[in-house]
């Protein structure tokens, strides 16, 4: 028996007042369909997801993020949810057995979620759809009436009739049919209603008593249709987040912020109001301190950043240093060992292994070799202002403070560059590189620097006052 799930994602969701498609918005940094997405999969095989506003950008995300287990079926115009499942139905496995249908817009929902509900529809040889309820205040949400135990319709918040409205049960929107029953009622749908669509819930009195209510927690099922809901969903899915790292054995500080594809090894430290985002990795025993910010960055084991460092798309070795104030830009990759300390930017440079660049420096475009030292105030000048220069500098290298390196350049392995000097040719491996302005020591000539120069202030401030009288 094969079950396949179908996703509605072809509505506007004009109450998020955005040009992006309501599903398309983020849910702890990944769009809210992935998790609706990814939650399907864990409960069946194939994906079907109805596309209509917005489609390019939903179905090129989709063919990123998943495999040819989930597709696209387009509904062009949207006449409802049961037109949606029509839609659909058209695109299914013919050998598909059961069908669950839920929303794109309900990012809360799990695998746990999904799979219980086809077991219920399984045991039970009565029941042609399991749904789930919850008693609810939920003013938009379709009303559950009960017969017997069984529901027997839904009745639309805009066609209840006033006792109807005061009716506490309410549709959660998540649904599992058998195949045959939908090929077969689906058909019979009519627009006969407040908000002439076709409404997939009308199906639950087709099935004339052969419904089965499940009750559900509410929270699991929010919907997302304004920004409020989307913040809320947004702290819920990261609360959830930082709990499975906590429970997998990662310590992380309060108001830290974890997206959903972010991994975390056991023994790292997440300082408070770290901000981990994208595809960003953290190896066993890292440290990443209070404040700092990575997106799609890679931190081997027990690498320390210090607080407030900021890093993307970057490599950072084990053991490693980073920070405090660090800015690591994309393309940067520390060996083990590495340091870089505070106020250093980095940018498409490679620091080899126990490579240290400790203090105050922009390293752009570079190749430093490992072990060597790059001194406080370092220059790589990468950029003549049309392109952009390599500078390369070998295993084992000094390089003093305060260095300008016009690249292109080359620093040989184990060369001296002395402090202050402007680097514009190549220095061999081994050799001293120095070039600065001799210094001349003028004894006594301070204090008579100092006489003149306050003579000249003096005087400037006795013709201030004159010109004023
Ligand atoms: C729906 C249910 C309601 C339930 C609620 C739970 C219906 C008629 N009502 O109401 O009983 O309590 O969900 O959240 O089903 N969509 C399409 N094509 C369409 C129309 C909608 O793909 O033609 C998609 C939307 O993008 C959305 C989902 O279906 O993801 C639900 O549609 P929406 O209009 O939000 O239904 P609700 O009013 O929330
Ligand atoms: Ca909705």
């Amino acid at each position: 028996m094969t079950a396949t799930a179908v996703v509605l994602a072809a509505g506007m969701g004009t109450r998020m007042k955005s040009s992006l498609p309501k599903v398309m918005h983020l849910v702890a940094g990944v769009p809210m369909l992935h998790h609706v997405v990814a939650a399907a999969l864990e409960a069946v095989d194939e994906v079907l997801v109805v596309v209509g506003h917005g489609r390019e950008l939903v179905t090129g995300y989709l063919a990123s993020a998943f495999d040819q287990r989930v597709r696209t079926v387009v509904q062009e115009p949207q006449r409802g949810t049961g037109h949606a499942v029509q839609i659909a139905m058209s695109a299914i496995e013919p050998a598909t057995a059961e069908v669950l249908v839920l929303c794109g817009d309900t990012p809360l929902l799990d695998g746990d979620a999904l799979r219980g509900l086809l077991g219920h529809l399984r045991d039970d040889p009565r029941a042609e759809l399991a749904l789930y309820f919850a008693e609810s205040s939920e003013e938009s949400y379709g009303r559950v009436l009960f017969d017997l135990g069984r529901p027997t319709a839904i009745r639309e918040a805009r066609d209840c009739s006033e006792e109807e409205a005061a009716v506490q049960t309410k549709n959660l929107g998540v649904y599992a049919f058998r195949a045959g029953f939908l090929r077969e009622t689906l058909p019979r749908l009519t627009t006969k209603n407040a908000q002439g669509e076709l409404y997939l819930t009308d199906l639950v009195e087709l099935a004339a008593g052969r419904a089965r209510g499940v009750e559900a927690r509410e929270a699991r099922f929010q919907g997302v249709n304004t920004r409020a809901h989307l913040a809320a969903a947004d702290a819920s899915r990261r609360a959830e987040i930082i709990a499975a790292h906590i429970d997998a054995g990662a310590s992380i500080g309060p108001g830290a912020v974890i997206d959903q594809p972010v991994t975390i090894e056991p023994d790292a430290v997440i300082g408070p109001y770290a901000v981990l985002r994208g595809r960003t990795r953290i190896g066993r025993g890292a440290r990443v301190d209070v404040g700092c910010v990575l997106d799609d960055v890679v931190v081997h084991a027990n690498a320390r950043l210090k607080p407030y460092s900021v890093l993307a798309d970057s490599e950072v070795g084990e053991d490693a240093h980073v920070g405090p104030f660090s800015h690591l830009r994309p393309r940067s990759r520390l060996g083990r060992g590495a340091h870089v300390g505070n106020f250093v930017e980095t940018k498409n440079t490679q620091l080899g292994d126990g490579a240290k660049a400790n203090h105050l420096a922009y390293l752009g475009d570079g190749e430093i070799g490992a072990k060597a030292n790059v001194g406080a105030g370092t220059i790589f000048c990468n950029y003549d202002g049309f392109q952009k220069h390599k500078t390369t500098i070998g295993a084992g290298a000094f390089v003093g403070c305060d260095t300008q390196l016009v690249a292109p350049v080359t620093v040989g392995a184990g060369a001296y560059v002395a402090t202050g000097t402007t680097v514009t040719k190549d220095v061999p491996a081994d050799a001293l590189a120095i070039g600065r302005v001799a210094q001349a020591n003028k004894e006594g000539y301070a204090s008579r620097l100092n006489g003149r120069l306050k003579a000249a202030a003096d005087a400037a401030k006795a013709k201030k006052s004159g010109e004023g009288e």
